[in-house]
């Protein structure tokens, strides 16, 4: 690992839809690192890669990129059904690893890595639960332990996405682990966070195919709908869509006893309204990456300092396993129609 002094070199797996949103972040604007090498099976990425980030060097194999002489440490945002093999080899190997969120598909896999990372002098593991650096989820975080809304006993939580025409989402689909895996993951962690890390009991799910019949023989639907309860009493509402006409919406709701905290409501991109001829009204957010550009950077820069051993990080794979034993259970109701135990 580098000292204080120098540049942590990275190295990142997956050049596709959030990849290279991170591998430009890291290679122009998160201080103290360095990006000098990138894995991708695709040639174009690598050579898009060297050319405009200035990335040292490609690499189609996975073990010949960790190789890469001086590498500090490495991002993966590859297809999820990878991350476990993936984490697991990069940790073996010693180094500290980012991952794209959910950590793994099963649990096992979650409880193995978990145990990897926690014995000692294990190199940093970081799981990419963006929300958490994002101001706003910070600022109801700050005012829930500031004791405003009183005890929370209740998150109500939704990713809706765009609706994209062409449908190029089913192409990743099948290797998401479903649509509460690839978006619900996120708010089932958030629940988590704001409402005091309690033990999850039960999950409850159920959904509907608004526009993509192609799911069905998935096992998949496009908006999907689930009630999670807690042991303390407390529940989470969780909703995911892939179908909104609008733009890409995130927003999240937090009852407490003594008032209520609400996060991003509707998906305005900024306070302009445009008045014409239609009515009056926002332009929206048009998917996830404009709505947390800054949470992502923020989440890479507590990687790099993490790495740098200059500060802790704020959440552990313990959290991505959790995240995970839930999300599952809710995958699994949506499939049996019945409530599932936790
Ligand atoms: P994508 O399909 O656009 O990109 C995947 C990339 O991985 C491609 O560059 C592909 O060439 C590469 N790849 C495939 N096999 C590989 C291998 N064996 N070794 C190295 N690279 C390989 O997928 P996308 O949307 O960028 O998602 C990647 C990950 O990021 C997923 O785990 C997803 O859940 C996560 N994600 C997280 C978001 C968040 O809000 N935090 C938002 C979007 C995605």
């Amino acid at each position: 690992m580098s000292s204080k002094s120098s540049s942590l070199k990275v190295g990142i797996a997956g050049l596709g839809r959030l990849g290279w949103r991170h591998a430009d972040n890291l290679a122009h604007r998160i201080p103290h690192c360095d990006l000098v090498a990138a894995c991708s099976p695709v040639a174009a990425e690598l050579a898009r890669a060297e050319s405009d980030l200035g990335v040292q060097a490609g690499y189609s194999n996975f073990d010949q990129f960790l190789d890469h002489p001086g590498l500090d440490a490495v991002v993966l945002a590859t297809p999820s059904t990878l991350h476990a093999q993936q984490v697991e080899t990069v940790l073996r190997r010693g180094l500290p690893v980012f991952v794209e969120k959910p950590l793994a598909l099963t649990l096992d896999d979650c409880i193995r890595l978990e145990q990897l990372a926690a014995q000692p002098g294990a190199p940093v593991a970081m799981v990419g639960f963006v929300r958490r650096f994002d101001a706003s989820y910070q600022n109801t975080r700050r005012m829930i332990d500031e004791g405003r809304i009183g005890e929370p006993f209740l998150v109500r939580s939704q990713t809706c996405d765009r609706l994209d025409p062409t449908g190029a989402f089913l192409q990743f689909a099948p290797t998401s682990g479903g649509i509460f895996m690839d978006c619900s993951v996120h708010d089932v962690d958030l629940a988590r966070w704001l409402l005091g890390k309690p033990r999850a009991t039960r999950a409850f799910a159920t959904g509907s195919i608004a526009v993509h019949p192609e799911l069905k023989a998935m096992g998949d639907v496009d908006n999907g709908l689930a009630v999670v309860e807690f042991e303390t009493g407390q529940r989470a509402v969780v909703y995911a869509s892939r179908t909104f006409a609008h733009g890409h919406e995130t927003s999240t709701e937090v009852m407490g006893t003594q008032g209520k905290l609400l996060v991003g409501a509707g998906a305005a991109r900024d306070r302009v309204l445009l008045s014409d001829s239609t009515g009056v009204g926002h332009q929206s957010v048009a998917d996830f990456y404009e709505r947390f550009a800054e949470a992502f950077l923020r989440e890479m820069e507590a990687f790099v300092a993490a790495c740098r051993g200059e500060a802790s990080l704020p959440l552990t794979l313990n959290d991505a396993t959790e995240a995970t034993r839930i999300t599952l259970a809710i995958t699994k109701s949506l499939g049996s129609g019945q409530p599932e135990a936790i």
